[in-house]
């Protein structure tokens, strides 16, 4: 007779792998009890959670990013973000996301560009970061500024912090589920990169409710024109539609910035 699985058992079997260990369990919690929620069958469920954690995480970091390759391989590389020797790194690195990889062919001007125009910058969050920070060689932050970045993945946060610590930047990584992570601090800026679109896919409303508890001057909100799979699919007309949905009724001065394959809207408070 085969033994019946209550839907803990289903969930320690889903998330059992490597793969999963790596990621904050506030997250696991979260996509397990939606999906648990769907009445689905031991086999479907685990199926469904992984699928999930998949698409919310899996599908952009293929790969291991590790902070002991990190450490090892900037040792020998000069301590200045301008060098060509650490510009190459950070390229080679953010290969390794597939969201800062589609960013690489404009990543020179994509950040001057969004932040142009705005006071000097002293403080940012970046939420649900990825790879991101490997991007601050081409920001125009000043000496000093100070760096948060946030993302569900352990090993990645580490790494990150591996590379702050390379510079002595004030940069700090760290795992954390960006739907329940405290933000107790005003920054000055705010990142929120191709991240809406994911946070909807863990639980409707969620990418609202994160934009009402971020604290920051200016919020840079963007969305992906291409799936994963590279396609178009009319993404542009539906994520500008979500985004004009998102900022009804505030009170907001909104600037949009098209790139070829990124969309972005930097919104301050008016
Ligand atoms: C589409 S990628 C965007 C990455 C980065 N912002 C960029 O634009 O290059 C989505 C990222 O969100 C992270 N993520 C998804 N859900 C999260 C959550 N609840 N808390 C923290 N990070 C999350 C994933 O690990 C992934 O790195």
């Amino acid at each position: 007779m085969k033994a019946i699985l209550s839907v803990e058992d289903v969930i320690r079997q889903a998330v059992s792998s490597d793969a999963y260990n790596d990621i904050h369990p506030g997250v696991i919690r979260r996509v397990c009890e939606t999906e648990s929620r769907k009445g689905l069958k031991s086999r479907e469920l685990v199926k469904a959670i992984r699928n999930r954690l998949h698409q919310i995480g899996g599908a952009y970091l293929p790969g291991d990013v590790n902070p002991a390759a990190f450490a090892g391989e900037l040792a020998p590389l000069p301590r200045g973000l301008s060098s060509p020797e650490i510009q190459d790194f950070c390229r080679r690195k953010m290969e390794n996301h597939a969201s800062t990889r589609e960013r690489l062919p404009f990543v020179e001007h994509f950040f001057h560009d969004v932040l142009a125009g705005l006071p000097p910058v002293t403080s940012v969050i970046d939420l649900a970061c990825g790879l991101t920070p490997l991007a601050i060689p081409w920001m125009p932050l000043p000496a000093g500024v100070e760096y948060s970045a946030l993302d569900m993945y352990s090993r990645l946060a580490k790494s990150l912090q591996v590379f702050f610590d390379h510079f002595g930047f004030n940069g700090k990584a760290e795992t954390a589920d960006i739907v329940s992570a405290p933000f107790e601090k005003q920054y000055d800026v705010a990142f929120i990169l191709k991240t809406l679109p994911c946070l909807e896919q863990q639980g409707k409303g969620l990418a609202t409710a994160l934009v009402d508890r971020v604290n920051a001057k200016t919020l840079v909100i963007s969305y992906p024109l291409r799936t994963l799979g590279g396609s178009r699919k009319g993404l542009g007309a539906t994520y500008e539609s979500d985004f004009n949905r998102l900022a009804e009724g505030r009170d907001w001065q909104i600037a949009r910035f098209e790139f070829p394959n990124e969309l972005v809207f930097r919104v301050t408070h008016s």
